[in-house]
């Protein structure tokens, strides 16, 4: 269930998109629906648009409705985490034969999934530097299907330009499916540049408060949106009402969340970069990332992620998450709280001894809302 283009702004959008008052009550939030199941007048005719929650739920359509409105999509579909919506994605377009090409510094859970799963049923992959239009284009066979990005990528930061590498996959007649989870659709919305379908782990920014797990698909494709339907009902990875709440609730605060990591993070990036400890810091906003502009011509602005590489290597990278104080040590990202972690042992173990592998003096830094100032002094005594 989704509405159409909205032209309002993307914060007033955030709150209203299909959030009318509850027209029965009046209620201003709208109730979470946890019925499982839908009265019928006459066998096979529901009175409304749902008939069994796996297959529609009225609390889910609404954060579908949302979803896609926050793209600037048609149609939004929501799963139980960000690897279901990965893998509906996935299963939607390939079949036995076919080709992706892949990120090589991919998500690691999505490289699992490509690695250990897929190529079992006869999918193959390639990994390619997004940051290279060039490159990508040469690992597209005349079997691939999809073209997988990420931008920014996680852990790396590398920046694709979403435009280029669209045309590039659209002369091969490949899709072009963009992980917007790094940036969130405030920051950046990839259908606008060309992309066929956009995912989200909505565990991330879209949540925003690192207390509930789900993923999203956008597409204007409304083939695919019936595709990725039909594999909600089938394979059943749908969220619940209470989850689907939650993320509806949090999605309310994204432009404000967004604005906020994003300053904390240009301060934590300028105050590492040139640090005697840290031999490189990776963020799309500093003039040194080969990716600047292409993210300053497609961003809004540039993330609440920073990645960095530690002088003394990976026991000063495992040293300072372990330091820190208001950075808590934990995988994940997107939050209002800030979190440290080593991508090499961490997030991106299922990578290990593949070229995904991300380097093992590599620190990714999920920046918080908290005051800067407390973050600030919080790394430069992990550092010192
Ligand atoms: C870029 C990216 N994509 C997808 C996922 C998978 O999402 P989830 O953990 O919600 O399944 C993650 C999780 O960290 C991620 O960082």
């Amino acid at each position: 269930m989704t509405d159409g283009p909205d032209t309002r702004g993307f914060a007033t959008r955030a709150i209203h998109a299909g959030q009318e008052p509850d027209p029965e009550t009046g209620a201003v939030i709208l109730p979470i629906h946890t019925s499982t199941t839908f009265a019928q007048d006459t066998v096979g005719e529901p009175r409304g648009p749902f008939d069994y929650s796996r297959a529609g739920n009225p609390t889910r359509a609404v954060v579908e409705a949302a979803l896609a409105s926050l793209e600037g999509g048609t149609f939004g579909r929501s799963f139980a985490s960000g690897m279901a919506a990965i893998d509906t994605a996935l299963r939607s377009l390939v079949r036995p034969g076919d080709h992706v090409v892949l990120p090589n510094d991919v998500y690691g859970g999505t490289f699992r999934l490509l690695d250990k799963v897929f190529t079992e049923w006869g999918v193959s992959y390639t990994l390619a530097p997004v940051g290279d239009v060039d490159a990508m284009s040469a690992a597209i066979t005349p079997a691939t299907k999809i073209v997988w990005i990420e931008t920014p990528t996680n852990p790396l930061l590398s920046v694709a330009d979403i435009a280029a590498i669209a045309d590039v996959a659209h002369a091969a007649n490949a899709k072009l499916v963009v992980d917007n989870t790094f940036a969130s659709p405030y920051l950046q919305q990839p259908l606008a540049l060309g992309a066929d379908v956009v995912m989200h782990s909505t565990t991330k920014y879209l949540g925003g408060h690192s207390d509930v797990i789900g993923g999203a698909l956008v597409t204007d494709d409304g083939d695919l949106a019936e595709r990725f339907e039909f594999l909600q009902k089938s394979a059943g990875a749908v969220p619940g009402p209470f989850d689907s709440y939650l993320l509806l609730r949090g999605m309310k605060t994204l432009a404000v969340r967004m604005e906020q990591h994003c300053s904390n993070a240009e301060s934590v990036a300028a105050q590492l970069d040139g640090h005697r400890q840290v031999s490189q810091v990776i963020y799309p906003g500093l003039d040194s990332h080969p990716g600047h502009a292409v993210a300053a011509r497609q961003m809004r602005r540039f993330g609440g992620m920073v990645s960095v590489r530690l002088a003394g290597g990976r026991d000063a990278a495992i040293a300072l998450c372990e330091r820190t104080k208001i950075f808590t040590l934990a995988e994940s990202l997107g939050g209002v709280e800030s979190l440290i972690e080593h991508p090499a042992v961490m997030t991106h173990a299922s990578a290990a001894g593949s070229t995904a592998a991300p380097p093992d003096d590599l620190v990714r830094i999920s920046v918080g809302i908290e005051d800067i100032d407390d973050l600030l002094a919080d790394l430069d005594q992990a550092l010192a």
